[in-house]
């Protein structure tokens, strides 16, 4: 099958993506469909460095804002574009909606100003769908607090994983055609069930 779909996935810190996306993985494998993993910000060897300051250097929200876009702009070009039009499926763990969700819901950066630089850097490049893990703030902060080492995004207070949450939840509601919100304090079975069930309907 030569069918390729640009699929992200979205929610925030400590939602569970990283399994869900072990199993979109087996889905494009066990089917032999042709896909490529990738993430943002990094995804390209610039996107990787500049993940690494992101990730831990203190700045100024609205530089977070551009870095977070020169990261996608190499992304896009070197990566996105390029696979998509050679038929095969891109899998981005986090795209543009996590701008909106973590840099203004978070951090309150104008949303006119985001849209500007989207518009100008990904034109009318959109994921075909978007699964967005949805999670109480309570849960994720709990999971991540007894996981891992936190970076900077993590270290943040549970009123700034709320506002980031809500912004998710209204973008999904806005954009009903590639959304798809799990509900991630479900059993993993459900949920897998769930995204096999969505991703059926692009690949029957
Ligand atoms: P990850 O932990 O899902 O790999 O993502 C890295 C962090 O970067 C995560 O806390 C969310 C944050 N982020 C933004 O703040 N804005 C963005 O546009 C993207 C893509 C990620």
């Amino acid at each position: 099958m030569n069918k390729s779909i640009f699929i992200s996935l979205e929610g925030v810190d400590g939602a569970g993506k990283s399994t869900h996306i072990q199993f979109i993985e087996n889905y494009f494998r066990s089917n032999n469909l042709s896909f490529f993993m990738t993430r943002e910000p990094g995804g390209t060897t610039l996107g990787e460095r500049l993940r690494s300051i992101l990730l831990h250097d203190d700045m100024h929200p609205l530089t977070e804002t551009l870095l977070m876009f020169a990261s996608r702009c190499e992304h896009i070009n070197q990566i996105i574009k390029p696979k998509l039009g050679s038929n095969t499926s891109v899998i981005s763990d986090r795209f543009t909606d996590a701008t909106f969700a973590y840099q203004h819901g978070g951090k309150g950066i104008d949303i006119k100003a985001i849209e500007f630089l989207k518009n100008i850097i990904q034109k009318d490049l959109e994921p075909d769908l978007t699964f967005l893990f949805d999670l109480p703030i309570e849960v994720s902060m709990d999971r991540l607090h007894k996981t891992r080492d936190m970076d900077r995004f993590e270290k943040e207070d549970q009123e700034f994983h709320q506002a980031i949450r809500s912004t998710y939840l209204k973008i999904a509601k806005n954009n009903p055609e590639r959304f798809y919100v799990i509900d991630g304090t479900k059993s993993i079975s459900d949920i897998q069930q769930e995204m096999n069930e969505v991703l059926n309907r692009f690949f029957s």
